[in-house]
């Protein structure tokens, strides 16, 4: 049989002998994360998305998925334990159900103070304890980024923790939290951050708590009209690379996305500190009204806590340590 070539085909057939041996196609990577592409947290995935991509010259290609596209963080969980996904940023309170580690940043007020917080987020000794389970439950921490401080809002003004008594507020899935509420005497309500804004709207819930970009990014501030400032957690988001695709990487690229997770939580907190005023500023401007409260009211009520966490976890002793040394060196607001 005789076999026709075309020109074209003749041509491409040269240029593939002429291609080393060596090229192979850039592996895809896929980054999730629950905010929109304005919050710092998209600012640091991009941060994360250029220095992985220049470090390896593009072997890594890097796809962000912002607002929950590929779905809510909850679900997402298992597909980046999967390797079905490679990358999540995701609040560390949703992650204390699967170890418990994550839960001691869900202790109300165990930080003084965000200087303080952000300091804490920066310790070897933190990923060292938040690493501990990972070949168990195949996520592995590269990043520890900011999420401000975490206050009540509603549809009413809250004062004191009276104000929450009987009502429905919106938490994140952590038992921590759960109890939290309990001890404010308030009904919590766990969902995904992509429907808090349903909840509010069809008035399953009279309020929330969050940090300020809620208001503004989520549009709960359409809603709540007051926040008041009682300060009862600070809770970082976790960025989380995939174990088995983790160690599926040479210990060079390994080094790389490390570093790229270093990056990522330099940016975000740059960037959070820059947003942070304007934000504020928006939401008076659409009627919220930011309210100072006696934090002493809110804090007694739920220091129980510590206690007993620190009973059913004395691993974590360490690590709590660690944020009241730095709550003493650095000092409270
Ligand atoms: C913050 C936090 C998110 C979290 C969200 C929530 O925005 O940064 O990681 O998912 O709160 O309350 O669900």
């Amino acid at each position: 049989m005789r076999i026709k070539l075309t020109l074209t085909a003749l041509l491409g057939i040269f240029a593939a002998a002429l291609l080393p041996l060596n090229v192979h196609a850039a592996t895809t990577v896929l980054l999730s994360h629950n905010q929109l592409d304005a919050h710092p947290v998209h600012h640091g995935v991009v941060a994360l998305k250029e220095y992985v991509e220049k470090k390896t010259d593009g072997r890594f290609q890097i796809q962000i998925y912002p607002e929950s596209s590929i779905g809510d963080n909850e679900d997402v969980i298992s597909q980046v334990q999967e390797n079905n996904v490679q990358l999540l940023v995701i609040s560390a309170s949703t992650l204390e159900g699967i170890d418990k580690s994550y839960g001691v940043f869900s202790l109300p007020y165990l930080f003084s103070s965000e200087a303080a917080y952000e300091e804490f987020l920066k310790q070897p000794k933190v990923f060292e304890t938040l690493s501990v389970k990972t070949g168990e439950n195949k996520l592995r921490p590269i990043g520890l980024m900011t999420a401000g401080t975490r206050n009540f809002y509603a549809k009413y003004p809250i004062h004191t923790p009276d104000d929450l008594m009987g009502k429905h507020f919106r938490i994140l899935y952590s038992d921590t939290s759960v109890a939290m509420m309990k001890l404010l005497g308030a009904i919590p309500v766990s969902c995904p951050f992509s429907q808090v804004l349903r909840l509010l709207e069809v008035g399953q819930i009279e309020g929330a708590e969050n940090n300020e970009m809620s208001l503004i990014d989520q549009r709960h501030g359409n809603i709540c009209k007051y926040y008041s400032y009682d300060g009862h957690q600070m809770i970082p988001d976790v960025l989380l690379i995939s174990e088995p695709f983790y160690q599926s990487l040479s210990d060079a690229d390994k080094e790389i996305f490390r570093e790229a997770g270093k990056e990522a939580q330099r940016v975000e907190t740059e960037v959070w500190h820059q947003r942070i005023g304007g934000i504020i500023e928006q939401a008076k401007s659409i009627g919220v009204n930011f309210l100072e409260v006696d934090t002493a009211l809110f804090r007694n009520a739920v220091l129980p806590l510590h206690q007993q966490f620190l009973e059913s976890n004395p691993n974590l002793k360490e690590l709590y340590d660690l944020a009241s040394g730095l709550n003493e060196s650095i000092g409270g607001k």
